[in-house]
């Protein structure tokens, strides 16, 4: 596929002056965060597809080495088969349709799925009569510590574990164990909790298992957060998980979204009104930005000014409305920039990598669907 590249951001303006949203995409930003993990990840990485499945960050990271996919629909298995010849999507959706199951084992040869109730291992056996199959028991773990909590939805309480661990391998298929302990999740003390329930967990069943996944969770750098490095992340997982003693076949995994594309993309909007301190720009909440909505992510904004011309150097607050005419379209928390901000000038919006895109929607004809691919060669 060929996409349109260009040295920097501003080069992008320069060339469009873009009334529409841009993504732009930073290839070499996701090649060392998808390398940061493999290279101190003592497991297997998958990348979670839900959080940014456009195929110019997927090819970035299959480019850095990712190989394991985490997918929740058949459309995001077929994306994974039909783009790389060599990669494995693991069905991890606790809650899946009997003919997607079947389509997936089938068609696309996913022999790896999640479960969180005793009927659905049932659908999967029904489906695929379970040869080389393994299910993955996903494990309710406590509430805190991320912005945005996984466990109330789907997860079993841990006695509901036990039976799910000894009903997996009573049907003659591999067991596994999963949690998730929240996405933007700051606290590696969340991980150590839900590892040590692991071990009550399995002690109990006296199943072995496969694999163990600890989710995702890991936090990107939002300027209202303030989290250890990964690294300290996996120097707790992993003082957790040898305390586990597990046999050395067991594998650990992770499947990380938000922390490995967070800052592979930034996003070019333009002004379109000012009235005082209220700025009207062409994203909003129902398009790139409905993380500022629901996880309170506070996201480092750069001013493009037409031509380069200067801008004020004194910063200020200003609350943000998106395009659509819904009241609802405005940003919880403000876009601090120059005073002197105009109709015409744009803003670069950092962090734009997870959950963006993928949960934008075309709600009132407003729908971001440009992406370029940002070479710059003094970056890394
Ligand atoms: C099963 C599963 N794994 C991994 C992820 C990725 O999580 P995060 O983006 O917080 O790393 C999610 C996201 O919701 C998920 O549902």
């Amino acid at each position: 596929m060929r996409y349109a590249r260009f040295s920097s951001v501003d080069a992008v303006v320069t060339a469009l002056k873009p009334s529409y949203p841009i993504y732009c995409v930073h290839p070499k930003k996701l090649r060392s965060s998808a390398r940061r993990f493999l290279t101190h990840w003592p497991g297997r990485v998958l990348y979670a597809l839900k959080c940014n499945p456009s195929t110019m960050v997927l090819g970035a990271l299959y480019e850095a080495g990712i190989r394991h996919f985490d997918t929740a629909s058949l459309p995001e298995i077929a994306q994974v088969w039909e783009m790389f010849d060599d990669a494995e999507a693991y069905f991890l959706h606790p809650v899946k349709a009997r003919s997607v199951i079947g389509s997936a084992y089938r068609i696309y040869e996913v022999r790896h799925f999640v479960v969180d109730h005793i009927d659905e291992v049932a659908k999967i056996i029904d489906e695929t009569g379970g040869e080389g199959v393994q299910m993955s028991v996903r494990l309710a773990t406590p509430a805190g510590h991320a912005a945005l909590d996984l466990s109330t939805k789907f997860g079993a309480p841990p006695e509901d574990a036990v039976r799910l661990l000894q009903e997996v391998a009573r049907r003659g298929c591999l067991a596994g164990l999963s949690f998730h302990v929240g996405s933007q999740c700051r606290a590696p003390d969340a991980y150590r909790t839900a590892l040590e329930l692991s071990g009550e967990v399995l002690a109990q069943a006296g199943v072995p298992i496969a694999s163990l996944s600890v989710g995702g969770g890991f936090p990107a750098p939002y300027l209202n957060e303030v989290a250890p490095p990964l690294e300290t992340f996996i120097e707790v997982i992993s003082e957790a998980y040898g305390a586990l003693g597990l046999d050395s076949s067991t594998v650990l995994m992770c499947e990380p979204g938000r922390a490995m594309v967070a800052d592979g993309v930034s996003l070019v909007a333009q002004v379109q009104l000012r009235k005082d301190d209220r700025l009207y720009i062409n994203d909003g909440r129902f398009g790139s930005l409905s993380e500022v909505h629901f996880a309170r992510v506070d996201l480092p904004t750069r001013l493009i000014r037409p031509g380069g011309a200067p801008s004020s150097s004194s910063h200020v607050p200003f609350t943000i409305y998106g395009p659509t005419c819904d009241g609802e379209d405005v940003l919880p928390l403000p876009f601090t920039l120059p005073e002197d901000v105009r109709e015409g000038d744009w803003i670069e919006i950092g962090l734009m990598g997870a959950y963006t895109s993928a949960m934008r929607s075309s709600f009132n004809g407003f729908y971001p669907d440009t992406f370029v691919v940002i070479d710059d060669p003094e970056q890394y």
